[in-house]
């Protein structure tokens, strides 16, 4: 090969490999973006049956383990997908828990067959929590609990046993923003997960993997809400 010949396929080479890597990092974003959870406007009825207001709604996993705080393996484990909505005044969840045994054995609140609701409503994402910032939890049973903001009378919600686990179907207050299309709200998400022994035996998350959620918005994910 001549010299000029040689250096003219040593360029191409780099083009090949340049281009390839721009089309790798643009897929990469592509999936980000696709991966920003959605709440479609609507408003269903607080009931614990499905109603149309949730058919075209995204579907959200609740399926990374928090390791440091489960035996459980990630296969067996309890897991959710979850759908969102949102109107002038609340946002709401559809929970799909998958969870072979259901328990509320365990004297904690959170030890019990449950999930969690978390919402910055600000998506300020400020460390410890702030007056927008609330922590919800609802169990199979039906039993309703929170962190220390927690006001019962913003949280409406209603369950149902299915043949793979349970239904949680529940509304929020929103009560520091003016909710419109585009507006951007930090949210975790959370199933714990008792197999009858009396404790807890694995956490499952939407967005972070580690057992803060409660005392630190700073890893919360974020929802966009969509018309
Ligand atoms: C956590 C628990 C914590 C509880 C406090 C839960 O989200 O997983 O470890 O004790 O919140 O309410
Ligand atoms: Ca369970």
């Amino acid at each position: 090969m001549k010299r000029a010949q040689y250096h003219l396929s040593l360029a191409l080479a780099s083009l090949v490999t340049f281009v390839g890597s721009v089309q790798a990092d643009d897929a990469a974003e592509k999936k980000d973006a696709d991966q920003v959870p959605v709440a479609l406007h609507g408003t269903p009825k607080i009931d614990g049956e499905v109603d149309d207001a949730w058919a075209k709604c995204p579907e959200i996993a609740v399926d990374k383990i928090v390791s440091g705080e489960s035996t459980a393996s990630k296969d067996t484990m309890a897991t959710a997908k979850v759908k969102l909505l949102w109107d002038d005044e609340h946002i709401y969840a559809l929970f799909h828990v998958k969870d072979s045994k259901l328990s509320d054995s365990g004297s904690q609140a959170y030890e019990q067959d449950s999930i969690e609701f978390f919402v910055d409503e600000l998506n300020q994402k400020a460390g410890t929590y702030q007056e927008d910032d609330v922590q919800y939890r609802v169990a199979f049973n039906g039993d309703k609990s929170g962190g220390e903001s927690y006001d019962e009378g913003d949280l409406k919600s209603a369950v149902k046993k299915t043949d793979d686990g349970y239904i949680v179907e529940l509304a929020v207050k929103l009560s520091h923003v003016k909710p419109k299309e585009g507006t951007k709200i930090g949210i975790e998400l959370q199933v714990n997960d008792n197999d009858g022994s009396g404790s807890r035996v694995a956490i499952a998350k939407f967005h972070h993997d580690e057992n803060d959620s409660y005392q630190s918005t700073t890893d919360f994910g974020t929802v966009e809400l969509k018309d």
